[in-house]
């Protein structure tokens, strides 16, 4: 798709993690183009360069270090808003740029298990963003609201539906250990993650279990039916930066062979020829070596948009079991959104 005029789009939440990943993904987009930030009442009204703690390793473009930092109100914002708040300032903010007409796309758990909203991942349930025609927004003034799965989710769905759409799933155990950038910035003290690994991230568990079924559920009326499987998740925050490794052991419905599981993943490329520009050409990527996949090896494979698979061996309690990963802030924040955009953009949902 070549484009005349790029898509305007805001930032809400523009100077945290994910907001910033938004900055450094859309420099040189060829779709879409930043002209609005906004953020809380600390930073309205500074430049961005003022009121964002800048931490990613290339340099803030100028441009947007010049911007100056919107209040975050639907008035004087763009149609179309890449959101990245808290949960809890998501469910009061994200509803009324909806019903001023925006498009909202949101990194935050407010609104991803809510029926009628989408939680999409390109590559895997693309035909689930039907559900935006159920919302009331699109009918009053247009808006409405998609909503990518949380970081951990979105490794873990993406290794398992190539698998899941052949042989069936009926049980998947997962052991998580998460990159500190999950939690945002300042995140966890680094007195508490220095040489140290802590069991328990709030709510991680519950999203990553309810978020897996829907993702791989089934669009049927107006709602999604979950996948009918059972998982447990069990989530730890390592010292790493960026990245996040997941422990997998799944049983299947049909059995499946170690070469069949590895031509599945291979094979898996739903978004080929669709010309998305942040579509990886191989999203799920086999390691083959014994000590992969690790995330300061392998988190941009894809540029950051690819989950690599490794370690695929026999399970002793459930059939198979592998290691995934994924890049969080990019395939498993920013990027999903850039990416759920895109696909928007292609099918004309964007088009205001
Ligand atoms: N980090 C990840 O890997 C990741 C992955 C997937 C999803 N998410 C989700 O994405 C969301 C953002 O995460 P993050 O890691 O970017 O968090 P973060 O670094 O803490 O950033 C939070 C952002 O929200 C803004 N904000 C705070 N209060 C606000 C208010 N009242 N009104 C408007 N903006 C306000 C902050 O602005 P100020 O700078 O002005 O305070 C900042 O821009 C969360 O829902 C998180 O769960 C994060």
């Amino acid at each position: 798709m070549t484009m005349k005029t790029k898509y305007p789009i805001g930032i809400l939440g523009a100077t945290g993690m994910v907001g910033q990943r938004y900055i450094q993904l859309l420099e040189n987009h060829p779709w879409f183009e930043i002209v609005w930030l906004a953020a809380s009442d600390r930073s309205s009204g500074k430049t961005y360069g003022e009121a964002a703690k800048w931490r990613l390793d290339t340099p803030l473009p100028d441009r947007i270090a010049h911007m100056t930092v919107s209040e975050a109100d639907p008035r004087g914002a763009p149609k179309i808003i890449f959101a990245s708040v808290d949960a809890a300032i998501a469910r009061e903010m994200e509803p009324k740029f909806a019903e001023a007409g925006c498009a909202v796309l949101s990194n935050s758990s407010a609104f991803r298990m809510t029926p009628n909203v989408p939680l999409v991942i390109p590559e895997i349930n693309a035909d689930h963003l039907h559900l935006i025609e159920e919302q009331p927004w699109r009918k009053q003034s247009g808006g409405y609201m998609v909503t990518n799965p949380n970081c951990s989710t979105i490794g873990l769905v993406m290794a398992l539906k190539p698998i899941e759409e052949r042989f069936g799933l009926e049980q998947i155990f997962v052991t998580t250990m998460q990159a500190v950038s999950g939690a945002g910035y300042p995140g966890v003290a680094s007195m508490d993650i220095l040489g140290n690994v802590v069991p328990f991230i709030g709510s991680e568990e519950e999203k990553m279990e309810a978020e897996t079924l829907k993702l791989l559920g089934k669009l049927e009326g107006h709602a999604v039916t979950p996948l009918a499987a059972r998982i447990t998740a069990h989530c730890n925050r390592v010292a790493v930066e960026d990245g996040h490794t997941e422990c997998v052991s799944i049983k299947t419905v049909k059995p499946a062979t170690r070469e069949e599981i590895l031509a599945a993943w291979a094979e898996y490329k739903p978004l080929a020829g669709r010309d998305l520009p942040f579509a990886p050409e191989q999203p799920v990527q086999f390691a083959p070596q014994n000590d992969r996949p690790q995330p300061r090896l392998d988190r941009n494979r894809g540029r950051g948009m690819a989950v690599t698979v490794g370690r695929l061996r026999p399970c002793g309690l459930l059939d198979w079991k592998f290691v995934a990963l994924s890049h969080n802030t990019v395939r498993g924040a920013a990027g999903a959104t850039i990416l759920n955009a895109e696909l928007l953009a292609s099918q004309g949902k964007l088009d205001r």
